[in-house]
């Protein structure tokens, strides 16, 4: 374990796991749709978890990112996030797959899917790994046949790792966690 860690919440054999499954409900969910459904990161936090879920979906799948600005800084997300890098895949009428490393208040999904919605998406769904209710402050609405997947709902705490950063760092670590408190009030990169 990371010497910055206080604890891990899931290892990296649990998250396997998980990522399996739902890859598993996604190739069922998807079999039959014609033509591939898009699989859309929102960058950054999402590169690793898509990167685990998409090698397990043994269906013709296309793959694209897009990146949104929140101009928060530290632990809490903007309420008006904004896109900054888009699609470089034409969507309309495609069946898009949305992947998330976590929804917390839901303001940076409800933004995306607003966007994908007016590029023309025939439905949306969305596959968060983590999801915490707790923090909702917009409830984000699917669209069309969208379905929603999550790996596990997560406790009230700020947690790194499996793509998830405080101050762009801890990222790679390929569990997630709890920083012990003194790592959160120092920020080494910005
Ligand atoms: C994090 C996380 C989600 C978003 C969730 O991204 O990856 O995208 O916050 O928060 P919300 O539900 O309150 O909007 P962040 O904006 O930190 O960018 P990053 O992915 O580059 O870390
Ligand atoms: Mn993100
Ligand atoms: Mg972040």
């Amino acid at each position: 374990m990371h010497s910055h860690m206080e604890r891990i919440l899931w290892n990296q054999d649990q998250i396997s796991l998980r990522v399996s499954e739902l890859a598993a409900q996604i190739r069922a969910d998807f079999n039959a749709s014609s033509p591939p459904p898009v699989v859309v990161g929102v960058a950054t936090g999402a590169f690793l978890f898509l990167a685990d879920l998409v090698r397990r979906i043994d269906l013709p799948i296309t793959v694209d990112f897009v990146r949104v600005e929140s101009y928060g800084s530290g632990t809490e997300s903007n309420a008006r996030p904004t896109i900054s890098f888009d699609l470089k895949l034409d969507i309309n009428a495609r069946h898009v797959i949305l992947v998330e490393d976590i929804v917390d208040t839901g303001h940076t999904l409800s933004r995306v899917i607003a966007h994908l919605k007016s590029k023309g998406a025939s439905s949306v769904s969305v596959c968060t790994f983590l999801d915490k209710p707790s923090r909702r402050k917009v409830r984000f609405q699917l669209v069309g046949e969208g379905k929603f997947y999550r790996g596990f709902e997560c406790p009230d705490y700020f947690v790194v790792g499996y793509g998830m950063d405080f101050a762009e760092l801890y990222r790679n670590l390929p569990y997630i966690g709890v920083l012990k408190p003194e790592h959160y009030k120092r920020s080494y990169i910005s």
